[in-house]
C-alpha cells in the first residue's frame, strides 16, 4: 500500500481526458497533474525537443514525490517513453498508445482511421502497433489539424471547432471506415462534435482513456502500491507556463470532476 500520488503529464490540457478516467476508476488515488503549457503543442516538434520536455516533466513530478507517472500524451509517449523508463527504472511509467488494437480487433470493414498529431503518426511506435494488429486492416492516418490549439483555448464548443472537425472528419465519411481512433489525448474534448459529424454513418469513435486507467489499476495491484483508502485523495496541478495557465487547468479539471458526479 502506498498513499503517494500518481503523476499525470501532458503537453497541456489533453491529459485531463486521461485524468478523468483515472479519477473515475481509481477514486482513492491522489493525482498530481502537470500540463506543460509553455511548449504546447508538441505535435510538430522533433523527438529530441519532446524528449527534453518529457524528462523535465518527470523530474518535476518525481520531485513532488509521485509513486508512478502516466504520460497522458501520445506524442510524448512515442517520442520519449523508452528514454523515461531507462532513466527512472524503479518507478512504473505508463505510456499512451492509440487504441489501434481494439479498433483492429472489432472492425468489420477492415478500414480504420487514426486521428493523431503529426509526430505520433510519423513515429516508429505507432507504425509498430499498427503492423502488429493491423496486417489486414487498412489504417488511414489523419492529423487533427488545429484540434490541439482549439482545446488549449477552451474553444472546443465554438463554431470554429465545428469547422475544424468537419474539415478533418467529413472526408472520411463514405470511405468504408467503421472506426475512428482518437490518438491524441486532446481530441476526446472534441468528441461531441466528431460524433455529430459522423452521425448516421455507422462509425464508432474509440479513445484510450479507459484502457490506460485499467492498465494503471493493474500496475498498482501488481506492485502493491495502491492507496489504502485511509486518506482523502488530493488533486493538484502544475505547469511550466504561467500561474494563469495552471489555474485554467485546475478550473477545467474541476468542471470535469463535476460532470463525473
Ligand atoms: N495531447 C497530446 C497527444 O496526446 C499532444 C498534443 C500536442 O501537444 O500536440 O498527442
Amino acid at each position: 500500500m502506498d498513499n503517494r500520488a500518481i503523476g499525470v503529464y501532458d503537453s497541456g490540457f489533453g491529459g485531463l481526458s486521461v485524468w478523468q478516467e483515472l479519477r473515475r476508476m481509481l477514486p482513492q488515488e491522489s493525482l498530481i497533474y502537470l500540463g506543460d503549457g509553455k511548449n504546447c503543442p508538441y505535435g510538430g516538434r522533433s523527438r529530441e525537443e519532446i524528449r527534453g520536455f518529457a524528462t523535465a516533466a518527470v523530474e518535476r513530478l518525481v520531485a513532488e514525490g509521485v509513486k508512478m507517472v502516466v504520460v497522458g500524451c501520445n506524442t510524448a509517449t512515442t517520442a520519449a517513453v523508452e528514454h523515461l523508463r531507462a532513466t527512472w527504472q524503479d518507478m512504473p511509467i505508463v505510456g499512451l498508445e492509440p487504441a489501434v488494437k481494439p479498433a483492429c480487433l472489432t472492425t468489420r470493414t477492415r478500414r480504420i482511421a487514426v486521428l493523431a498529431t503529426e509526430h505520433s503518426l510519423r513515429s516508429d511506435m505507432f507504425l509498430a502497433t499498427a503492423a502488429r494488429y493491423a496486417s489486414d486492416v487498412e489504417v488511414v492516418k489523419v492529423v487533427g489539424e488545429g484540434f490541439v490549439e482549439l482545446v488549449e483555448r477552451g474553444a472546443e464548443r465554438s463554431p470554429e471547432a465545428e469547422d475544424a472537425v468537419r474539415r478533418v472528419v467529413e472526408p472520411l465519411l463514405g470511405e468504408g471506415i467503421d472506426k475512428i481512433v482518437l490518438g491524441c489525448t486532446h481530441y476526446p474534448f472534441l468528441r461531441p462534435i466528431i460524433e455529430r459529424v459522423i452521425d448516421g454513418n455507422d462509425i464508432a469513435v474509440i479513445d484510450s482513456g479507459e484502457a490506460v486507467a485499467r492498465r494503471v489499476k493493474w500496475l498498482l495491484e501488481r506492485y502493491d502500491i495502491a492507496a489504502d483508502g485511509t486518506k482523502m485523495p488530493q488533486y493538484s496541478f502544475l505547469s511550466f507556463a504561467d500561474e494563469e495557465y495552471r489555474e485554467a487547468l485546475e478550473r477545467r479539471a474541476e468542471s470535469i470532476a463535476r460532470e463525473l458526479k
